[in-house]
Order: C-alpha cells, then sequence, then structure tokens
C-alpha cells in the first residue's frame, strides 16, 4: 500500500462550498485526488490519500480515501464526493462515510505520528531534497506533500529529524504532479 499525505493550510472544513478556487484552492485537492487514484480505464486500489485541511470553519480535518468495492467515484464529480465526506463529520469518531472514505478530527502531526507507530517510512516532498532516483523506497511508504503554499514551516522542522526529505526534480511542481510522478515511479519498480 502506497500512502499520499496532502496537507492544505485553507482547503475549507465544511461541505458548503461552491467555488472550488474559494474554498481554500479545493481545485488542487481534487487534482491530488485525480492523480492519486485514477488510470485510464482503470482505478489504482494500492494506494490510500490523507488529505488534511487546515481551513474553516472546524479545522483540522483528516479525509481518509481508499477505493474499495462499492464506492462510488467518478473523476467527474470529485467535488461532490469531498463535500459529502465533509458533510458526515461527526464529533469524537471516525466515521466511514462510503466504503473506504472515512473522516475524523485529526492534526497533520498525530496523523504521521500514528503512521510511524504503525511502522511506515516517511518521506517530506520537497524541491531541495535528496533525488528520489538515488532513494531505496520501502513497500510501506509515505509521501507528504503540501498545497500551492507549502507545507506547514513549524511542524516540518519537526518532521524533518524523524523524515527523509526527497525530490521529484528541479523545477517546483504542482502537488498533483508530484503525485502522478511517485506512482509512476513506485510503478516502475514494483512497490
Ligand atoms: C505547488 S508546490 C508548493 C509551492 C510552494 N510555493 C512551496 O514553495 O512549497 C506543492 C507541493 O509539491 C511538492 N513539490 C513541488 N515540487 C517538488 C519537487 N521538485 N520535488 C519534490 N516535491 C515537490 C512539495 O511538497 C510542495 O509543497
Amino acid at each position: 500500500m502506497r500512502h499520499f499525505i496532502y496537507f492544505s493550510g485553507k482547503a475549507v472544513t465544511t461541505g458548503n462550498f461552491k467555488d472550488l478556487m474559494k474554498a481554500g484552492r479545493m481545485d488542487i485537492a481534487i487534482h491530488v485526488i485525480i492523480a492519486s487514484f485514477f488510470l485510464s480505464h482503470d482505478v489504482r486500489k494500492d494506494t490510500k490519500l490523507h488529505l488534511v485541511f487546515y481551513g474553516m470553519p472546524d479545522p483540522p480535518k483528516h479525509i481518509e480515501i481508499q477505493i474499495k468495492e462499492g464506492l462510488d467515484i467518478s473523476k467527474k464529480d470529485v467535488a461532490n464526493l469531498i463535500k459529502k465526506i465533509l458533510y458526515k463529520y461527526k464529533p469524537g469518531k471516525k466515521t466511514e462515510v462510503f466504503p473506504g472514505c472515512f473522516i475524523e478530527k485529526k492534526s497533520f502531526l498525530n496523523l504521521i505520528n500514528e503512521l510511524i507507530e504503525e511502522g511506515k517510512t516517511i518521506f517530506i516532498l520537497d524541491k531541495r531534497g535528496e533525488d528520489i532516483r538515488k532513494i531505496k523506497i520501502p513497500d510501506n511508504a509515505v509521501f507528504v506533500l503540501g498545497d500551492h503554499e507549502g507545507l506547514p514551516k513549524k511542524e516540518i522542522k519537526r518532521l524533518k529529524k524523524i523524515a527523509k526529505e526527497i525530490s521529484i526534480g528541479p523545477k517546483v511542481y504542482f502537488a498533483s504532479q508530484v503525485v502522478a510522478v511517485l506512482n509512476n515511479e513506485l510503478d516502475r519498480r514494483g512497490v
């Protein structure tokens, strides 16, 4: 199973949004979902995506998506999927809204600590990191990336002590492009 964590400092934490750009750049989160799961005539079932939203009105929210039997997901309607998941949040519990889709209140660092406790290896995506082509990637890798404003500085300072920073190339890419390149790299390595 490959894991991606997409952190967004502004993506809204209510399903009551219309304009994707004004909803804390929900358009970027949607592109990340599409790049995580969709292939031509197929979907990836070996991928778990964690969306961590810190926008108003009730941050933080952790949405977990994995494509499971019974999940009705279309790349034409990802915004509605996010809306429905956000609407179904219930305080104090992790709610399975659709098969493989969960929502709960959880901070970025708590999520990462939980994944470390499960024995996963964390990689922080950063242009200045070590070239991914020189890095061995284990089966249980978790890739952490940010939105248009990047990753949160304070948390990343702490994370750098326990996670490796890796780069996919010399340019600054869109978050969704980073996911596409990572998926391709893992496919080629058979991870
Ligand atoms: C559009 S970029 C963010 C740009 C933001 N202004 C910054 O400086 O972080 C979105 C995310 O993609 C990842 N990213 C972009 N280019 C990358 C690269 N060359 N190597 C690794 N990760 C990259 C980073 O995690 C970044 O937070």
